[in-house]
Order: C-alpha cells, then sequence, then structure tokens
C-alpha cells in the first residue's frame, strides 16, 4: 500500500510560522515521524510540498498514475479557494483526507469555507500535527477493512 502525504503553500515554514498557531514542528520533523508509522504498518509513503497550485495537480494526478492508495493533504490557503486542486481531487479516484493544522473553523472568516472538503473523505482540523496521524490510521482502519 501506497500513500502520499501532499502539503501545500507556507508548510515548509512550519517551525518558524507563526507557532503559536502551527506549533514548533518542522514539516521535515512531521513527515519523518509520517514515515517512520507508515513502515511499521507496512505502508510505503511519500511527501511531497510545493507553494505552487499547478504543482499539487500535478501530483494529485501523478499519485492515481502511481497507484497511490490514498493522500493525505494540507492544502494550506488554497483550501479557501483553489477550484483547481478541487478538479484534480475529483479527477482522480484516490481518496483524500483534507487535514489542517489549526481549527479554521474557529479562526477568521475566510478560513471557514473550504472548497475541497465536499470531494475529501473528511476533514481533520484543530489538532496540531496529529490530525496527519489521525487521517494515517483512518487510512489504515479502512485498509484493513477493504482486506478482511
Ligand atoms: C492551514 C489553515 C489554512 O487556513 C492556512 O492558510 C494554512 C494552514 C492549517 O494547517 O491550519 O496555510 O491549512
Amino acid at each position: 500500500m501506497n500513500m502520499l502525504l501532499l502539503n501545500g503553500p507556507n508548510l515548509n515554514r512550519l517551525g518558524k510560522r507563526e507557532p503559536h498557531i502551527y506549533g514548533n514542528e518542522t514539516l521535515e520533523m512531521i513527515e519523518n515521524r509520517l514515515k517512520s508509522l507508515a513502515s511499521q504498518h507496512g505502508f510505503d509513503l511519500q511527501c511531497f510540498q510545493s507553494n505552487h497550485e499547478g504543482e499539487l495537480v500535478d501530483r494529485i494526478h501523478l499519485a492515481e498514475d502511481e497507484g497511490c492508495d490514498g493522500i493525505i493533504l494540507n492544502p494550506g490557503a488554497f483550501t479557501h479557494y483553489s477550484y483547481a486542486i478541487r478538479d484534480a481531487i475529483a479527477s482522480v479516484a484516490v481518496p483524500v483526507i483534507e487535514v489542517h493544522l489549526s481549527n479554521i473553523h474557529k479562526r477568521e472568516e475566510f478560513r471557514h469555507t473550504s472548497v475541497l472538503a465536499a470531494e475529501c473523505e473528511g476533514q481533520i482540523a484543530g489538532f496540531g500535527s496529529y490530525g496527519y496521524e489521525m487521517a494515517f490510521y483512518s487510512f489504515l482502519h479502512r485498509f484493513k477493512r477493504g482486506m478482511e
């Protein structure tokens, strides 16, 4: 089983960026933790981060072409307005779980809307970097059930 951890704009700044909102961990720390969690469960986890909408669209398409079984996606600010990423999610059969470190619903009003959520399996928000693990466990549960 293969999974993709996909992070959008400004998430390469984690650790330095508004730590009171996003925490002190760097993206590299989060990626390494997720990779080792995945390998403990016999999964291959690839990681990709981009500040560019088109690169995220391309990576979602590639995930399907590579036979990826699930995408854990933090789209950053694209969450709130990217119809291109929404259409990319809709264009592949790979299930996507949307993750946010912060609880977008208790922040500024423009963050309350996700234009992507309706194309995702679900949304996890407000649990810091543990949200990525929650998404991983959700896929794990789903894949195990599928194999029974
Ligand atoms: C975020 C929330 C978004 O509103 C913001 O633009 C981000 C990070 C989060 O993880 O909480 O870049 O996706």
